[in-house]
C-alpha cells in the first residue's frame, strides 16, 4: 500500500456536524525511537492497547467558517493545542479534501490525570482521526470499516507516530516487519490473535506516576538526536531483528523471555537517551529503586513482575493474572508505591 490509496475524494457535501470518539493508549513492548521524513518509523515496534486510559473527544464542525481551529482540554481552553492542530490539519488536506472548509471546536478529555507524565498524544491524535474518519463518512460517503480504521491509523501516525497502534485492540504492529504479515510503515496492524499465546492476553499495566508533570526533552525532540546517534543503525536493526524472537514468544508463552526482551527494549530505549548528543536522562532516582526492587522481588519469589518504560520517569508494572496477581498487588502496594510523587498509580488492563 502507498500513501496514494489514502487519497481522499473531491467529491463532498460539508454541513454542521458535531462528533465524539474515544480512544485508548498503547504501551510498546519494541518500542519506536527514530524516524524518517513524513512519521516514517525507522524499526517496526509492537504495543498493548490499554484499557481505562483514554482520551474522549467531541468535534463540532462548522461548515463554510473561516478555517480555524479551537480547542478546550478538560474545560479549560488550549492555544498551544489548537495550533498544533491547525498545522496537523494543513498537513493532511490531501488525505480529506474538505477539513480546511470549516471551523473546529475540538473538546477532549483525558480519563487518567493530566499532569501524570502519561503521554496523552497516542490517545489524543487516535480520537481526533477517528473522529476526522466520522466526519469524512458523513461528507464523502461510507467506506468499510475496515478500510476506515485504516485509515485512521494512518491519519493519527501523522499527528503523533505511535498513535497509530491505538486505533486496534490487543497487541498491535506499526513498521515494515518480515515477520508480521501485512505490516507497514504507514498505518498500524493487529497482530494475529491466533498467534498470541492466552496468558499474554490477560495482562496488567499498572502505571507508577514517578514523576508528574513536564518531562525535561519532549519525544519530537528525542527521535531527533536519533539522526545523529551513532548506535542508532544498530538499535534499529535490532529492534528488527527482536520480532523474532518475540514472535515466537508470544505464540509459545514463554514468559521467561518475554520479560527478559520487553525490559531489554526499555532499557535501551533509554541506553540511546544517554547516548544522544547532547545526553539526556529522562529515569529518576525512584525509576531506579524501583527496576532495582522488581529485580529483588523476581529473584527471592520467581514471580513475573515486570517493568516497560517509555520515554518519562514513570514505570509500567507488567504481569499477567496467572494465580499470582494478589501477591505482585500487595509487592507494589507496600514496596513500589513509596518510590512515587503522590502516591500516584494508574491501574490499567490490556484490552483485547
Ligand atoms: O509517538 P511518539 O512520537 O510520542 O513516540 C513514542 C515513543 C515511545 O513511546 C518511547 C515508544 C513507542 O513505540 O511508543
Amino acid at each position: 500500500m502507498t500513501t496514494q490509496e489514502f487519497l481522499g475524494k473531491q467529491n463532498f457535501t460539508i454541513t454542521n456536524q458535531t462528533v465524539s470518539e474515544s480512544c485508548p493508549s498503547n504501551i510498546a513492548l519494541i518500542k519506536y525511537w527514530g524516524k524518517y521524513a513524513d512519521q516514517i518509523p525507522a524499526n517496526p515496534s509492537i504495543s498493548y492497547t490499554l484499557n481505562h486510559c483514554k482520551t474522549n473527544t467531541s468535534m463540532e464542525f462548522l461548515a463554510d467558517e473561516p478555517f480555524s481551529v479551537q480547542t478546550f482540554l478538560a474545560g479549560n481552553e488550549e492555544v498551544k493545542f489548537a495550533e498544533k492542530i491547525e498545522k496537523y490539519f494543513k498537513n493532511i488536506e490531501h488525505y480529506l479534501p474538505w477539513i480546511l472548509k470549516g471551523k473546529y471546536i475540538i473538546r477532549t478529555e483525558n480519563t487518567f490525570p493530566h499532569s501524570s507524565g502519561i503521554a496523552s498524544s497516542a490517545s489524543g491524535f487516535g480520537a481526533i482521526a477517528k473522529c476526522l474518519m466520522k466526519l469524512d463518512e458523513t461528507f464523502s460517503g461510507k467506506s468499510s470499516e475496515e478500510e476506515s480504521l485504516r485509515k485512521a491509523s494512518f491519519l493519527a501516525r501523522l499527528g503523533s507516530g505511535s498513535a497509530c497502534r491505538s486505533l486496534y485492540n490487543g497487541l498491535v504492529v506499526w513498521g515494515k516487519s518480515e515477520e508480521v504479515v501485512g505490516s507497514s510503515d504507514l498505518f498500524a496492524v493487529q497482530y494475529p490473535d491466533a498467534e498470541i499465546h492466552d496468558i499474554f492476553k490477560n495482562f496488567n499495566d499498572w502505571v507508577l506516576l514517578i514523576h508528574e508533570g513536564q518531562k525535561s526533552v519532549s519525544s519530537t525532540v528525542g527521535h531527533g538526536l536519533m539522526k545523529t546517534n551513532p548506535y542508532a543503525e544498530r538499535r534499529f536493526q535490532e529492534a528488527r531483528e527482536n520480532f523474532v524472537p518475540m514472535k515466537e514468544i508470544l505464540k509459545t508463552g514463554n514468559m521467561e523471555e518475554f520479560i527478559r526482551l520487553v525490559e531489554h527494549e526499555a532499557l535501551t530505549l533509554h541506553a540511546m537517551m544517554m547516548m544522544s548528543e547532547p545526553a539526556f536522562i529522562l529515569m529518576k532516582t525512584g525509576t531506579l529503586e524501583v527496576i532495582n526492587k522488581i529485580w529483588d522481588f523476581r529473584r527471592e519469589t520467581g514471580l513475573p513482575l515486570f517493568f516497560t518504560l517509555d520515554a518519562g520517569a514513570n514505570v509500567h508494572l507488567l504481569f499477567p493474572n496467572n494465580g499470582s496477581e494478589d501477591q505482585i498487588k500487595t509487592f507494589i502496594e507496600t514496596e513500589l508505591l513509596q518510590h512515587t510523587q503522590k502516591n500516584g498509580v494508574v491501574k490499567d488492563v490490556m484490552k483485547f
